[in-house]
């Protein structure tokens, strides 16, 4: 089995890459910042060479200042620079009503020098467009990340939440290397969009892949999450609904890991990996132990056969949606 996945021109990353938003945002209050620098050096210690952070990925530590996921990222990336793929993003901003969206190119310019301030590097390797600007055309768009190939500034581009309409429009002006959508075992919407990225030549990095962290098995209708600053207290797999909805699943999830000595969220993420081959999940965790184990998933092997089996439950299952969630991302 082949231990990396290219992306575009030449991008070799490990099959299972580490999202570093919980680091700051997201998942409760932001992890102290030597703690997550070290943590996230620790991934790449153990064999994670792809990492994914955003502008937009920050939060309030317990001393008022902001934690800036970049810079977690950048700093404990610092001397190994030239060995990891580091995806960054532009184009949203929260605001108390929800998520703005704004890819103007003035804006990307400021952004981009921004990111590229803040991870501490020249070039950024992966540039992803986070939010599809409904004001700005995808041409327009993928007209600048050519100029900032062109310029050094980035090496390659990506959309996240694409359509395959906007995928294929951007694609014409400047090769898209990457999408990076929601895909998961709860959230599979995404899977139309398959031929197109065959058709293309565009990997596919899934972001929330263990479903918020309700397929590693870990969570139950129990678990509380602080309302103001863990989007998981919004989300609604994990309502008592949520947790019906998926018994059976879950249920099949720890049976697979028995027989292969793995664990559930190893068996949702080599779901995806021994589905296609040009999938990248990124998970996300603090946790040293969960960091291993998620790794770890690279090497589990799923056949067809229980692909299919695992598929055929999901079609029957009727699963609470992301849809409208208020803490969507
Ligand atoms: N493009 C976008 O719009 C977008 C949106 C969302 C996320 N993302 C990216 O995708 C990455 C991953 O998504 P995500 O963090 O939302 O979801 P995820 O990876 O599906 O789940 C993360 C959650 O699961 C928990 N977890 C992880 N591994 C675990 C394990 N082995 N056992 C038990 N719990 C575990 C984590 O908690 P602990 O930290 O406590 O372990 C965290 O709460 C993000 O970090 C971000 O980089 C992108």
């Amino acid at each position: 089995m082949e231990n990396t996945r290219i992306i575009g021109d030449g991008l070799e990353v490990t099959r299972v890459g580490l999202g570093c938003m919980g680091f700051s945002h997201a998942y409760g209050a932001p992890t102290e910042k030597s703690e997550a620098v070290t943590m996230i050096r620790k991934a790449y210690d153990m064999g994670y060479n792809f990492f994914d952070t955003a502008e937009c990925y920050t939060g309030t530590n317990a001393d008022g200042s902001t934690s800036f996921n970049e810079e977690l990222v950048g700093e404990a990336l610092k001397d190994v620079r030239n060995k990891v793929v580091i995806a960054t993003k532009f184009g949203v901003q929260h605001s108390p009503t929800g998520l703005l969206m704004d890819s103007r190119p003035e804006t990307i310019r400021k952004a981009v020098e921004g990111s590229l301030s803040r991870l501490g590097i020249e070039t950024i390797d992966l540039y992803y467009q986070h939010r599809i600007d409904p004001k700005v055309e995808p041409e327009t768009v993928a007209e600048l990340m050519k100029e900032l190939i062109a310029e050094g500034k980035i090496r390659a581009w990506g959309i996240s939440e694409t359509t395959e309409e906007y995928l294929r429009r951007a694609h014409a002006v400047c090769p898209v290397a990457a999408i990076q959508n929601r895909y998961s075992m709860l959230a599979r919407e995404h899977e139309k969009i398959f031929p197109v990225l065959e058709e293309l030549s565009v990997t596919f990095v899934a972001f929330s892949p263990l479903g918020n962290g309700f397929l590693t098995g870990k969570y139950d209708a129990t678990s509380t999450f602080d309302e103001g600053t863990d989007f998981r207290s919004h989300m609604p797999q994990y309502t008592e609904e949520g947790f019906k909805a998926a018994e059976e699943l879950m249920k099949l999830l720890n049976r697979m890991a028995e027989e292969k000595q793995a664990t559930s969220g190893q068996i949702s993420l080599a779901w995806m990996l021994c589905k296609k081959p040009y999938i990248v999940p990124i998970p996300g965790s603090r946790k040293e132990e969960r960091l291993k184990e998620n790794l770890g998933a690279k090497d589990v092997v799923l056949t067809a056969e229980e692909i299919a089996g695992i598929d055929t439950l999901l079609d029957k299952m009727v699963l609470p949606v992301y849809g409208q969630n208020p803490a969507r991302k």
